[in-house]
């Protein structure tokens, strides 16, 4: 099977429709998209409408959708985000706000867990990018294949034994075969918001057979994009970092 895990949309219309037209060229069979719809970005409710669209596809809850819900407080966010939240909760229809509303923490699936950030603590959404967060994450689940979005950058942890990790970052479109034998959590980077210095977007397919971790970068119309977060008066803080890929 291959598996396309995608996050971190953030409302970018432009680099979705783009990732999903690339991925449908690479014979996936299903997705994951690990949360974050919106937040930042000028498309909320047509994000979630392409993802709800999508066959085979499950979502996860992210940390801008239950503050877009007031299920969390946006008020501990960045200016920016809180911000673009406040304008989001205006935004979304009742029917996306439900959607929103009945997306899980949590999915396993075979030797997987995929989250929004961690697993030990789902909704208090810290970063797993170091080792301490790695090993505590290790920690929290069993499966072999632990996949992450929420930080925004691609990586790869293996954890080679108790007490040591090996932390690859990955930079521009790679593929990893990983050893079968190790557990890994995977970072799958962000559509709609790249914060690794590359604006292209990024993606995931996860060839479960092969065990090959095939990361994609798609160029979009970022332009076309940050026009819009100046028409809708979002922070125009987002449109520089789309630009610069921060
Ligand atoms: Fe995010």
């Amino acid at each position: 099977m291959r598996l396309m895990i995608f996050s971190d949309i953030h409302g970018n219309l432009e680099a979705l429709q783009r990732v999903f037209a690339d991925a449908d060229k690479r014979n996936i069979h299903r997705s994951i998209c690990l949360g974050d719809l919106m937040g930042y970005g000028p498309y909320p409710n047509e994000c979630v409408e392409l993802v709800k669209s999508r066959k085979n596809c499950r979502c996860l809850a992210g940390n801008h959708d239950v503050a877009a819900l007031w299920d969390t407080s946006p008020y501990g966010m960045s200016k920016s985000a809180q911000d673009a939240i406040l304008w989001t909760m205006e935004q979304l229809s009742d029917a996306n706000k439900k959607y929103l509303g009945s997306l899980p923490d949590r999915i396993d699936l075979f030797n997987m867990t995929f989250v929004h950030a961690n697993p030990y603590n789902p909704r208090g959404w810290r970063y797993v990018m170091d080792r301490k967060y790695a090993l505590r994450s290790f920690a929290a689940t069993s499966c072999q294949y632990l996949f992450i979005g929420h930080s925004h950058k691609p990586l790869v942890i293996t954890r080679k034994n108790f007490f040591s990790i090996d932390l690859q970052a990955v930079s521009g479109p790679q593929k990893i075969t990983v050893k079968a034998q190790r557990r890994h959590i995977v970072n799958c980077g962000s559509v709609g918001q790249p914060r690794d210095n590359n604006p292209d977007a990024c993606y995931l397919i996860f060839d479960i057979r092969t065990n090959t971790l095939e990361y994609y970068r798609v160029p979009y119309d970022f332009k076309k994009t940050t026009q819009a977060i100046r028409l809708f008066e979002l922070p125009s803080s987002t449109g520089r970092r789309l630009l610069k890929g921060t």
